[in-house]
C-alpha cells in the first residue's frame, strides 16, 4: 500500500475549492492507501496570524476533516507544529533547495505581489518545508489542487539533489495526485481568480460550515455575464465565471461538463442556478451539520490531533534522524 500525504492550512475554514480540489479525494484515497493528513499550522504562520484566531481554526478545520469523512481510526491526522521532524527537515532542505528554485514559485510571486521584501522570509522558503512533510515520511502520493503542482515538482528536485549530494537513494520521488475536474475552484466574485478561505469577501467562496440559505444566497448572486449558458464546451470560452459554475455542477454531479451544457445550454442563469444550489447544498449540508455538532466537543479534537501527532512521530522520527546522520550530525 503506498503511503499519501497531504495538507491544507489552518487559516480560516475550508471552502468549496478545498472540498473539490482536495479534501473529497482524500476521503476516496483512504481506502487503497496508508494515509497522513495535516494541518500546516506552520505554514500559516508564514503570513501573521491571530494566536487565538490560529487555535480555533485549527479545531475547526479538524471537525471539518472529520465531518467530511477522515477516518482517524484507520489513518492519521495531526497539526504541523506537533511533529518536529518537520521543522528540522524543513531546515536541511533550505540548505537543500537553490534560491534560483525558489525564484521560480509562481506562488510565491502572486502572495508577495510588487511589495516582495515586505514579507517574511518563511513565505519565501514556503515550499521547502512542504517538501519536508511529504518527505519526513517518505510518502510517494500527494493529492492536491492544480495550484501546487509546482511545489511539488520542487519537492522532487530537492529530494534528488539531497541524494544526489549524499550519495545515497534516501527519499523517494513523489506522484502529484491532481483530480481532472474541481482542482481550480473559482471565486464566485471574479472568474479569473482562485476560490481562497483568506479572500477578503466571504461573498466569493463557499465555505463548508455555510448552511442552505447562505449557500443558496451566495450563488444568487455570483457573478456571471448576460448571455444563456451554451450548449457545447467551446462557447465557455472567455466566460470564466460561466465555466466555473458548470464545472462546480458537473464535479458535484459526477457528470461531463459536455454533458451538464446538453441539458441547461440555451438557457438563462436563473434555473441553472437553483440546481447548482441544491447540488452544493447536497454535499455541503451534511458536512456543515456534523462539523457544528464535533465542534461542541473540542477535548475530543485536541485528543484526536494529539494522538495522531504521537503516531505521525514514530514514522518522521526515525526518517529524518537518518537524514541527519547521513549529512553528518554528530548522534
Ligand atoms: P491550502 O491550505 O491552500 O489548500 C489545501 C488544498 O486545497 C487545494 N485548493 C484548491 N483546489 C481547487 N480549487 C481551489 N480554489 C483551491 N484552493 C485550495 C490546494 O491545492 C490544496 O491541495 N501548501 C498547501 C498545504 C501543504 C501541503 C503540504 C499540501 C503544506 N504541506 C504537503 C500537500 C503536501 C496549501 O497551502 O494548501
Amino acid at each position: 500500500m503506498q503511503r499519501l500525504f497531504s495538507g491544507i492550512q489552518p487559516t480560516g475554514i475550508p471552502q468549496l475549492g478545498n472540498y473539490l480540489g482536495a479534501i473529497r479525494n482524500w476521503v476516496a484515497l483512504q481506502r487503497d492507501h496508508e494515509c497522513i493528513f495535516c494541518l500546516v499550522d506552520m505554514h500559516a504562520i508564514t503570513t501573521w496570524q491571530d494566536p487565538a484566531v490560529l487555535r480555533q481554526q485549527t479545531l475547526a478545520q479538524t471537525a471539518v476533516l472529520l465531518a467530511s469523512g477522515i477516518d482517524v481510526q484507520k489513518h492519521i491526522l495531526f497539526n504541523q507544529s506537533a511533529v518536529s521532524a518537520h521543522a528540522r527537515l524543513g531546515w536541511i532542505f533550505n540548505c537543500v533547495a537553490r534560491i534560483g528554485w525558489l525564484n521560480r514559485m509562481t506562488q510565491f510571486k502572486d502572495k508577495a505581489g510588487k511589495d516582495r521584501e515586505k514579507h517574511s522570509a518563511g513565505l519565501y522558503v514556503y515550499p521547502d518545508l512542504m517538501a519536508a512533510d511529504i518527505m519526513a515520511y517518505k510518502a510517494t502520493v500527494v493529492p492536491v489542487g492544480d495550484d501546487q503542482k509546482q511545489h511539488l515538482e520542487l519537492t522532487n528536485d530537492i529530494a534528488q539533489k539531497f541524494n544526489h549530494d549524499y550519495g545515497t537513494e534516501f527519499f523517494p520521488q513523489v506522484e502529484a495526485l491532481i483530480p481532472p475536474q474541481g482542482a481550480r475552484v473559482m471565486s464566485l466574485r471574479d472568474g479569473t481568480k482562485k476560490m481562497s478561505k483568506s479572500d477578503p469577501s466571504a461573498q466569493s467562496r463557499i465555505e463548508m460550515t455555510d448552511d442552505a440559505d447562505a449557500i443558496a444566497s451566495k450563488i444568487k448572486r455570483a457573478k456571471t455575464d448576460s448571455e444563456p449558458l451554451p450548449s457545447e464546451e467551446s462557447g465557455l470560452e472567455n466566460r470564466p465565471e460561466a465555466r466555473n459554475l458548470v464545472t462546480i455542477y458537473a464535479t458535484l454531479s459526477g457528470r461531463t461538463v459536455a454533458d451538464v451544457l446538453a441539458q441547461f445550454g440555451g438557457q438563462g442563469f436563473g434555473p441553472f442556478k437553483t440546481a447548482l444550489s441544491d447540488v452544493v447544498v447536497a454535499a455541503i449540508d451534511p458536512i456543515a451539520k456534523e462539523t457544528g455538532r464535533l465542534l461542541k466537543e473540542p477535548g475530543f479534537l485536541c485528543d484526536t490531533l494529539r494522538d495522531g501527532a504521537n503516531r505521525a512521530r514514530t514514522i518522521a522520527e526515525p526518517i529524518v534522524s537518518e537524514a541527519e546522520s547521513l549529512i553528518g550530525f554528530l548522534k
